[in-house]
């Protein structure tokens, strides 16, 4: 079974757009592990534009609910994850101006400060990951920098699946990717851009162990429950006789 980490950095979005305390991203956790999700992700940015320090908090001392945090390079950041121990890391790059996560870690330029921080939550024994791009090279170096495991950035896949392009060569790389990690023992996880059909087509890679997804998970669940909300309220609204 693939195991599927949600990311709840978007109910984060939607608080903070109003600036007050509804949805609180600690009462969506609580609904994503009572739903059968395996692990919960969130990423604690430089800028904090979603998810906040409080939140990364309570969200880690929530029981048996496995906690994927996601972390950049800075060291302000690495010290707050090492003070709180989530259950796994996922180490990514970070960029002031992006939107969302855009491509995967450059290893090759960061290959001293990530090994070094790899083994900070290794002794913590903390699972770590690093999120890269589809590279045969990122793989043997995610190998030498000791991680546990590395997520692989889906977003040019994705892509090409929702523009109705050709996708086989991206699709073939991951694959490659994902079996060279997985004969070096890294375990292989995936995320980025996944909705419905690109999760089906990539789960047909056998090495791939976990995905990771957000954006598109939340937005459906925003269809899926508006039902259910309008019901309630009409039932509050129904005037009394
Ligand atoms: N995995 C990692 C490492 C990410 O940075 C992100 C986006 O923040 C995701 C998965 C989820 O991507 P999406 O929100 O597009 O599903």
């Amino acid at each position: 079974m693939i195991r599927l980490g949600v990311n709840i950095d978007h109910v984060a979005t939607l608080r903070n757009a109003r600036g007050e305390f509804h949805p609180d991203p600690v009462i969506a956790a609580k609904f994503v592990k009572k739903s059968g999700a395996d692990s919960i992700t969130i990423h604690l940015r430089e800028d904090r534009r979603h998810i906040n320090d409080n939140d990364v908090k309570k969200i880690c001392s929530i029981k048996n609910l496995p906690v994927n945090l996601e972390v950049s390079t800075n060291p302000e950041i690495i010290k707050i994850a090492l003070k709180i121990k989530p259950n796994f890391i996922c180490i990514v790059p970070e960029n002031r101006k992006e939107i969302t996560t855009e491509g995967g870690l450059n290893l090759e330029k960061n290959k001293k400060l990530i090994k070094k921080i790899i083994s900070k939550f290794k002794k913590k024994n903390i699972r770590t990951s690093l999120f890269i791009n589809p590279s045969l090279k990122d793989i043997k170096i995610s190998k030498k920098l000791g991680t546990d495991c590395v997520e692989i950035h889906t977003g040019r896949l994705a892509n090409l699946i929702k523009s109705k392009k050709k996708f086989s060569n991206e699709f073939n790389r991951i694959k490659k990717c994902s079996i060279l990690a997985d004969n070096l023992s890294i375990e292989v996880h995936a995320g980025h851009g996944l909705d419905y059909k690109t999760s089906k087509v990539l789960s047909k890679i056998r090495e791939i162990k976990e995905f990771n997804i957000g954006h598109y998970l939340i937005g459906e669940s925003i269809f899926y429950g508006l039902e259910f909300v309008i019901k309630y309220f009409k039932k509050i609204l129904r005037k009394k006789k």
